[in-house]
């Protein structure tokens, strides 16, 4: 099938596109020897997985069902943390898991043995409270009384019996200086204990395969590390593993004028790009430019009925009409992963593009999957 052929809405990834991101990760990791994981949260098309799995060493999950996926999709290693563990899912998460992360000590004596009878490598995850990014608190782990990682205060060097590896996760698209002053605050809190540790997991964040990102710096870290504490490094990237290898196919429904010219599609930033409401980000455009930058400049939103189901403005050549379809970029991470289908939309059609330029539907969604979620 051809692009224009595809239907609308609908989330195209590209091979060659996560293909090119592979590689750059998999350089990190071969000049390092650090580990590479995908965070599975972020991207979870697992289509692709013996493809991930061919570049990255396994996956990170966020709870059973993502650590499931991963086991049984990508293989390799499998890595999961959760704030807390429900006990019903516990031995099935030991028989999956082989890195089993807590984030307290409670947690550690509830479930530590059970995981380390199961020949599981136990780790903790810690909370340097360094906080290096700002305006997105929600994104921000070390907020102030923040619920992930255990803080300094918290830590019970006494109870580190059996832990073999840290955890951190404090960035969110960040460069490697953050990475680096952040490694400071974790190496001044919790470097005593560090020598006894096996790995620290540097956690997600990282925009790795983002143009201009500091590669030498990130490996500088890494290797500083891991040769300080003679310790395993791993990272979890999830953006980016898939950063800027998808899209969004969507068409113009009607256009109509309040004030500013607005346009109506067939997809939905509520249902279909929540994050474009909850960071909140305006996703690039193909063709398009900023407001006011072209002749045409419309407001996109979605066909729900929430007010603020709005993808943002844009200027275009030529004016609007029904028909004429948008390829929204960067779709493919925390896309597909978080939609729904509010107001009942229907989900979008999943489909990739191959190395050679065809594209291929994947899964289709109908009534059935908005039906089957609501009892
Ligand atoms: C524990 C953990 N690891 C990894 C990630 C992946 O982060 P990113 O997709 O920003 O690389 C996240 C994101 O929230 C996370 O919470």
């Amino acid at each position: 099938m051809r692009f224009d052929q595809l239907p609308t809405p609908c989330y195209l990834v590209d091979e060659a596109l996560l293909l090119q991101n592979l590689k750059i990760l998999r350089g990190v990791s071969d000049r390092t020897g650090c580990r590479i994981l995908l965070a599975q949260k972020a991207f979870s098309m697992y289509a692709l997985y013996p493809l991930i799995g061919e570049y990255l060493c396994g996956t990170a999950a966020s709870g059973l069902y993502e650590a499931r996926l991963g086991a049984e999709e990508m293989g390799g290693e499998t890595h999961i943390f959760s704030p807390a563990y429900r006990a019903d899912e516990f031995d099935r998460i030991t028989s999956l898991c082989d890195h089993i992360i807590f984030n307290s000590f409670s947690q550690l004596e509830r479930f530590g043995a059970a995981a380390r009878k199961a020949g599981r490598s136990v780790g903790l995850r810690v909370n340097p409270e360094c906080s290096t990014q700002e305006g997105h608190e929600i994104y921000d782990p070390c907020a102030p009384n923040s619920r992930l990682g255990i803080t300094r205060e918290n830590f019970l060097p006494d109870r580190l019996d059996g832990v073999d590896g840290l955890h951190f996760h404090t960035l969110c698209q960040q460069d490697a200086d953050a990475l680096e002053h952040t490694l400071t605050a974790v190496e001044t809190q919790f470097g005593p204990w560090l020598h006894q540790m096996k790995w620290l997991n540097f956690g997600g964040g990282h925009h790795i395969t983002r143009a201009g990102y500091n590669i030498a710096l990130l490996e500088g870290c890494i290797q500083r590390i891991q040769r300080q504490y003679s310790v395993q490094v791993y990272l979890e990237p999830g953006e980016a593993v898939a950063l800027n290898a998808g899209f969004l196919v969507a068409t113009v429904l009607e256009t109509l004028r309040n004030g500013i010219d607005i346009a109506i599609l067939d997809t939905s930033a509520a249902c279909h790009m929540p994050d474009v409401l909850e960071m909140p980000y305006r996703p690039p455009l193909q063709g398009a430019g900023e407001p006011g930058g072209k002749r045409h400049t419309y407001r996109l939103g979605g066909p729900t009925c929430l007010a603020g189901d709005i993808i943002g403005d844009y200027s275009f050549d030529t004016p609007l009409r029904p028909g004429d379809r948008l390829v929204f970029g960067d779709m493919a991470i925390y896309s597909m992963v978080k939609n729904n289908t509010f107001n009942g939309m229907g989900l979008p059609a999943i489909a990739l593009r191959d190395r050679n330029g065809d594209c291929r539907i994947l899964r289709h969604f109908g009534y059935d999957d908005f039906k089957m979620r609501l009892s």
